[in-house]
């Protein structure tokens, strides 16, 4: 079984990232390999809207996205972590999700069934504020980006209330919480 995660806080040393490593833990400890793409290191250029996808499922745009649609593609396991940025996913985050309007093509286009229809994913988000509809927005487009991909969406862990760089150590659920996301992921 392979995992994915995807980190989308341009804060390397941040709580997105100690969050989403604790959820890779919980995976491998039911022996999955995993994998973290850290999306702020790699060149991701937003959609233009070229609609070369829609001819042949396959954006027309050369840069780190060549690498990410196989890994997206392969994984049995998807995790998405990002930061609330204005009520949504961080601009990196968000480049990603927009490229795969190529997986889009090949599903509702192209016809193409994705090789594996039982994938599962899990969204992981932190927010500073403590809102009742802090991460609404956000669900819906990681819902929207998973359907999109053939992924189904089973499980999230939305944490408020931290904001300094690291603060998510302190937080009293948070980070065995995502342990154990990412080990009911790796057994469902
Ligand atoms: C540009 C920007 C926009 C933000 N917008 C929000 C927001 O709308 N709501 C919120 O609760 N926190 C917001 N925050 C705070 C971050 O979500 C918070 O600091 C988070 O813990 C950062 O996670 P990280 O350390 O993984 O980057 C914002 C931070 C930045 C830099």
């Amino acid at each position: 079984m392979k995992s994915l995660g995807i980190m989308g806080s341009p804060r390397i040393k941040g709580n997105t990232n100690l969050i989403l490593d604790e959820a890779l833990n919980g995976v491998q400890s039911q022996g999955a390999e995993v994998e973290k793409i850290i999306i702020d290191k790699l060149k991701i250029a937003p959609c233009r809207e070229f609609y070369g996808c829609l001819r042949d499922g396959n954006c027309v745009i050369r840069d780190d996205m060549d690498d990410i649609y196989p890994k997206l593609l392969n994984a049995d396991i998807v995790i998405v972590a990002s930061p609330m940025f204005f009520y949504g996913l961080t601009s990196q985050v968000k480049a990603l999700i927009d490229r795969c309007q190529a997986l889009w093509a090949r599903k509702y286009i192209l016809k193409q069934t994705p090789p594996n229809s039982a994938r599962k994913g899990a969204f992981i988000a932190v927010g500073a504020t403590r809102g009742k509809k802090l991460f609404d927005g956000s669900i819906l487009t990681v819902k929207y980006f998973f359907q999109s991909i053939g992924v189904k969406y089973v499980d999230e862990l939305l944490v408020r209330g931290v904001d300094k760089k690291g603060e998510i150590m302190e937080h009293p659920t948070a980070l065995s919480d995502a342990f154990e996301l990412g080990r009911r992921l790796a057994q469902k």
